[in-house]
């Protein structure tokens, strides 16, 4: 048992922490047909966890998703459960942080600190847990819950986080008497590791989401723009500014990208251009942007087309795209935005990390990042 600042690796002293993003679903990041691309396989989702383990990355985040988003893909429709994962996970590894996204209407408070708690023990207290409210109403109605309205979905989460604290932090019994939930003499033993309690993430990005995280999360995201790095900038100070200021909290801000590397820059722009344009799976990612709520009635067409090739690219993260000393630019250039760290994908998910790691980790290391 100790203070989270020392035994969960999120806090350690790396300059740009790293993370891989949904390794635990097929397709992961990329909605294409190309071969290569990954399967919800134990073997595959494992081997990425070693490589990030070997790489010491200090966040690993499943996506929670219970179905896909359709096309020839069904892209993301076979994947594995967060939770259980995790605790599989962290089983088979030693150093990497790791993640489970958490839908809240999916999972009684009780059961989800019961269940952090013992991921927390497994991996020794380097486990974190991000919270997601849900959007996809076809995910939701296989509960039988009704997705609430937008800012209804934080006013429960916020319950149903607090019930988790306390069970994580309150030794005797409780009652709780909220508008979403009750608990009659909430118990809880053992305790997690990590004091005060795990890491929370929440990757809100409306203005209720982002004060959700502000103000009971460790841990946000900040989508980067891609054709205003100014702004994503000012958006970052702002981000912790308002935690600090308003909120008497330090946060930590991660975004999310994926790496296409080629020997030179031509042949990484030219292999990005055959998955998205040539073999992207068009309809999934139109499913994906209308499940999603984008407003694509306000959209021009090249704007919307343009957000749906940065879907298929890499989940809407933002794209390194070229030689591995470009990539390690691309990563300098987004730690000097005053992001903690990124989470990672690559189209072909297990042969680009193995590159990663043999050519262009090195580098990074090198250049101080690491
Ligand atoms: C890094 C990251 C991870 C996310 N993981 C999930 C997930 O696993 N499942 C999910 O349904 N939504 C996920 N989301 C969506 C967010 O939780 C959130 O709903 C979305 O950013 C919209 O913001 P809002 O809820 O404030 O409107 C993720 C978003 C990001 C940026």
């Amino acid at each position: 048992m100790g203070d989270r600042r020392e035994i969960n690796p999120l806090y350690n002293q790396h300059r740009l922490k790293l993370g891989t993003f949904s390794s635990n679903l097929s397709g992961g990041c990329a909605i294409t047909t190309i071969d290569g691309v990954l399967q919800a396989t134990w073997p595959d989702t494992l081997e990425l966890a070693r490589m990030a383990d070997e790489m010491e990355f200090e966040a690993l985040v499943p996506v929670g998703r219970w179905k896909g988003f359709g096309g020839v893909t069904n892209f993301n429709g076979a994947g594995f459960e967060c939770l259980t994962w995790a605790a599989g996970i962290a089983a088979s590894t030693k150093r990497c942080g790791i993640f489970s996204t958490t839908h809240v209407p999916t999972i009684h408070p009780v059961m989800a600190a019961k269940q952090v708690t013992t991921i927390d023990h497994i991996s020794n207290g380097r486990f974190a847990l991000n919270i997601v409210t849900g959007w996809y109403t076809g995910e939701i109605d296989m509960f039988g819950e009704t997705l609430m309205d937008h800012d209804q979905r934080y006013d429960r989460a916020l319950e149903w986080l607090e019930i988790l604290k306390l069970l994580w932090t309150r030794e005797e019994e409780f009652d709780y008497v909220g508008r979403f939930y009750q608990v009659r003499k909430g118990w809880l033993a053992p305790k997690p590791l990590q004091k005060p309690h795990p890491v929370v993430m929440c990757a809100g990005g409306s203005g209720k989401g982002r004060d959700f995280a502000a103000r009971h999360c460790d841990v946000a995201f900040v989508a980067c723009n891609t054709e205003d790095l100014d702004e994503t900038r000012a958006r970052i100070a702002d981000y912790r500014r308002y935690a600090r200021e308003e909120c008497g909290r330090e946060l930590m801000i991660w975004s999310n990208a994926y790496i296409v590397q080629g020997p030179t820059e031509k042949e990484a722009r030219d292999f990005h251009h055959y998955y998205v344009y040539e073999r992207g799976d068009w309809e999934a990612a139109t499913n994906l942007v209308e499940t999603m709520g984008a407003r694509t009635e306000i959209m021009t067409p090249e704007i919307l087309r343009a957000m749906k090739a940065n879907f298929i690219g890499g989940w809407g993260g933002y794209p390194l795209v070229g030689t591995r000393d470009q990539i390690v630019d691309g990563l300098r250039m987004m730690s000097g935005l005053g992001l903690d760290g990124t989470l990672l994908s690559w189209p072909r998910y297990i042969a680009g990390m193995r590159e990663f790691q043999t050519e262009t980790f090195p580098l990074l290391k090198q250049a101080g990042l690491r």
